[in-house]
């Protein structure tokens, strides 16, 4: 089969590429703007692969989405490509509004307009798999209720405002064009190759230099935390056995609020980096409490049940081996780490794949 994965350079979308080139024998098309959360060094180990292409192209692009359905002539398509950090939307929020909004529009009209020239055989057999997150659902704050299929959207910032919006066109488009899709609603990821503005690298990478751990507010916010490549295999099993039309939450039943994660992350690397920066004497000194996000979603955590009875997924790691695992890529993975810190990353495999 052939996949054309948007947004496969990002931190799961990366994840997804790895396992489908390195565990099946489909052929893979990434398509990637390459934004600044972009990095081809996260594919390193598959870019020379005789099943892996890449094209530097825009999702908001039609001609050039038409172009490469034409060229390509996927069997699945998996939209990952996204602008995905949400305090980047409360400060900027048109990029989320053009590419989650825009650009699903537009990759949505160029499927269906490829869709619509298959053979019937081909038309039953196409898929479009939307990968979205909990936080359309909104906050959970004061229950211990989970997130279901059926929760209504109660979206917070601009960038789950412009997830949920982009959930309604995919599901639009099935109901009245009949393109079959299938849409995922994850928690929060981590692991190797994630992009140091989000909590967990950003605090590994800070502690490891001697900077503040900044934790916003008391740091009592709960996230349900999934290592990413459990999500990459629950992708692909939801991508290619997926019911048309249906919904299914991924998460992994590890609700953690950010200070104890914070936490976990000092005690790891007191164990595997014990030579700190001078003047440290514990890493968990280095936290320092700041001013709260607008908006602030207290507590999100999935019921991923559904996934489990009906398609057999469950997460391979526990939050204590993954972060343990995260926590040591990090600490052998110098230099990607640089690239990133550096901005290297944009200049050096981007440029080998222009035109
Ligand atoms: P990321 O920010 O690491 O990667 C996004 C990728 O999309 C980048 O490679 C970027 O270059 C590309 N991109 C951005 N705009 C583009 C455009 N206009 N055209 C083509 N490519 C473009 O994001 P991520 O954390 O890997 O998230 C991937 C998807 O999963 C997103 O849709 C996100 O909403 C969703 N999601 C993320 C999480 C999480 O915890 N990170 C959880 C649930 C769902
Ligand atoms: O729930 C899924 C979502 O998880 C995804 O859809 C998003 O793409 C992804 O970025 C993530 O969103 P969060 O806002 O939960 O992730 P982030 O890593 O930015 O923050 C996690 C928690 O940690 C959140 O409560 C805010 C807090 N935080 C974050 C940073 C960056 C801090 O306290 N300090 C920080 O410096």
């Amino acid at each position: 089969m052939k996949f054309l994965i948007t947004g496969g350079a990002g931190f799961i979308g990366s994840a997804v590429v790895r396992h489908i080139i390195q565990n099946t024998e489909h052929e893979v098309l990434n398509v990637d703007k390459l934004t600044y959360a972009g990095n081809l060094e996260s594919l390193i180990s598959v870019a020379d692969h005789p099943r892996y292409h890449f094209s530097q192209t825009d999702i908001c692009d039609r001609a050039a989405l038409d172009q490469l359905f034409s060229d390509f002539q996927p069997d699945v398509v998996m939209h990952l490509a996204a602008e995905s950090h949400v305090d980047r939307s409360i400060s900027g929020p048109f990029a989320f509004i053009e590419t989650n909004i825009i650009g699903t529009y537009q990759l949505l009209e160029a499927s269906r307009s490829y869709w619509g020239s298959l053979a019937e055989k081909g038309k039953a057999a196409f898929r479009f798999h939307h990968i979205s997150t909990d936080e359309v659902y909104g906050d959970l704050e004061g229950t211990t209720d989970l997130f279901t299929e059926t929760t209504s959207y109660s979206p917070s910032s601009p960038y789950s405002a412009s997830k949920a919006s982009s959930d309604h066109l995919v599901r639009a488009w099935n109901r009245t064009y009949g393109l079959p899709v299938v849409v995922t609603n994850c928690s929060n990821n981590y692991g190797p190759y994630h992009f140091p503005e989000k909590l967990i690298p950003l605090m590994i990478l800070n502690a490891l230099q001697g900077k503040a751990l900044p934790v916003y507010g008391n740091g009592q916010q709960i996230r349900d935390w999934l290592f990413v490549e459990d999500h990459a295999r629950a992708l692909y099993v939801v991508a290619t056995q997926g019911v048309v039309g249906e919904t299914y939450n991924i998460g992994g039943h590890n609700e953690k609020a950010n200070l104890d994660v914070v936490h976990a992350i000092c005690q790891l690397l007191e164990e595997l980096a014990p030579n700190k920066p001078e003047g440290i004497q514990f890493y968990q000194d280095l936290i320092t409490y700041v001013k709260d996000r607008p908006g602030h979603d207290v507590r999100y955590a999935i019921d991923a049940s559904k996934i489990k009875a009906e398609l057999g997924w469950v997460p391979e790691e526990s939050f204590e081996t993954g972060l343990r695992k995260t926590v040591e890529w990090y600490l052998s993975n110098t230099e990607w780490v640089q690239h990133v810190q550096s901005g290297e990353y944009q200049s050096w495999l981007s440029t080998q794949y222009q035109g």
